[in-house]
């Protein structure tokens, strides 16, 4: 960024690979950055943020699952007013491994690298400030957190990075370096010279440590606000809270207060019938229709979903499901993929009926 006339030609990449594996079964079929937050994929969230820090030029690192879905959805970019292109990432083989292939795309330019999984509450720009102040080789964020060794971890002595671990079994600290690297084309040589790590990919994390070893300097801050990794189904639902706590209420519909109330953003043409109740904060997305249903707070349902007598909170609801319950089970801290059909059976008596994939998972 040129700090004098606030012009950002810096280029963005964001990164939409990876297997997924902590969020199975919905990954073997949906790209986990597509997966939905208040009505957006988590990945449009960095799409917004490379937007609002000025950059126009970004390319997508597309992995080998749903890479046409997410090409289907971003497209050229035009609907952002950016340029969207994309890189094939064949294999899982790690971020760095996935940096590798975007020299070509970078160029001469600096460049941010943004984890389409991580969700930040108060965007990338002060980063982009700091970045482009200090001048430095790299710049990450960094943010404290009660589980060190599930994350890159970096140790802080007198204001400067000394070390850079990933997932380290005995932590030197707790702060980890949060999924928004700014980088020089400087970062192309570093990772030609690592090696994959034991889980079989070449880790950023591990540029970095070589960068210092180097004499490299590697700024950072300590983020204000929450920032979330939402790699597993516990930390996707708590953004989904998270983000569903910054709606503002926005109800177009002809609804009764009485039937939906707090702070609920519901889109065109929802059907809410009969007894329902819906409190916010909460997302009803397009055309979904509910009936003698109760939507409670930190609730997000996708378009084109059915709910009848149903009872559900602090849950996400993905497009086209159509639930109908009997009894007064309620639905709690549930992630229910697209198109799922939950109803009562067609035969009479005792009994339930289960057609569930692999890695699926009931609490009932
Ligand atoms: C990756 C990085 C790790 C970083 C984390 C942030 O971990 O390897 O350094 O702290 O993202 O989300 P992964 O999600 O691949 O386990």
């Amino acid at each position: 960024m040129d700090l004098f006339t606030g012009r950002n030609e810096m280029k963005g990449v964001i990164l939409h690979g990876g297997s997924g594996t902590r969020l199975r079964p919905l990954t073997y079929t949906d790209v986990k950055q597509l997966l939905p937050l208040a009505g957006k994929p988590v990945s449009e969230y960095a799409l917004l943020n490379l937007i609002e820090i000025g950059i126009r030029e970004i390319n997508i690192i597309v992995g080998e699952i749903g890479k046409k879905e997410v090409q289907d959805y971003y497209g050229d970019g035009e609907k952002w007013g950016v340029n969207i292109s994309y890189t094939h990432q064949e294999a899982p083989l790690g971020i760095a491994h996935a940096i590798s292939l975007v020299e070509d795309f970078v160029d001469d330019e600096n460049f941010v690298v943004l984890l389409g999984d991580n969700y930040f509450q108060n965007g990338i720009s002060s980063m982009n400030r700091s970045f482009a102040e200090l001048g430095t080789d790299a710049y990450v964020a960094l943010t404290k957190v009660a589980n060190p060794s599930r994350f890159g971890i970096a140790e802080v002595s007198n204001g400067k990075i000394i070390k850079i671990e990933e997932k380290p079994r005995n932590p030197r600290s707790d702060l980890a370096i949060t999924g928004a690297y700014f980088l020089r084309k400087s970062i192309f040589d570093v990772i030609k010279e690592l090696k994959p790590s034991w889980r079989g990919e070449l880790e950023i994390t591990e540029a970095f440590q070589i960068m210092l070893d180097r004499g490299m300097k590697i700024g950072y801050s300590v983020i204000e606000g929450w920032w979330k990794d939402t790699g597993t189904v516990d930390e996707f639902l708590d953004c989904n809270r998270m983000v569903l706590d910054t709606l503002k209420r926005e109800v177009s519909g002809n609804f009764a207060d009485s039937s939906v109330s707090g702070r609920v953003k519901i889109e065109s043409g929802v059907k809410i019938m009969g007894k329902t109740k819906v409190l916010g904060p909460c997302y009803i997305g397009k055309n979904t229709i509910l009936q003698d249903t109760y939507v409670g707070p930190y609730s997000s349902i996708g378009p084109n979903c059915k709910l009848k007598n149903v009872e559900i909170e602090d849950s996400v609801i993905m497009d086209g499901s159509s639930i109908e319950l009997t009894g007064a089970e309620r639905i709690r801290e549930s992630l229910i993929g697209s198109n799922v059909i939950i109803k009562p059976n067609d035969f009479m008596g005792l009994g339930m009926r289960l057609i569930i994939g692999r890695d699926s998972r009931l609490e009932i």
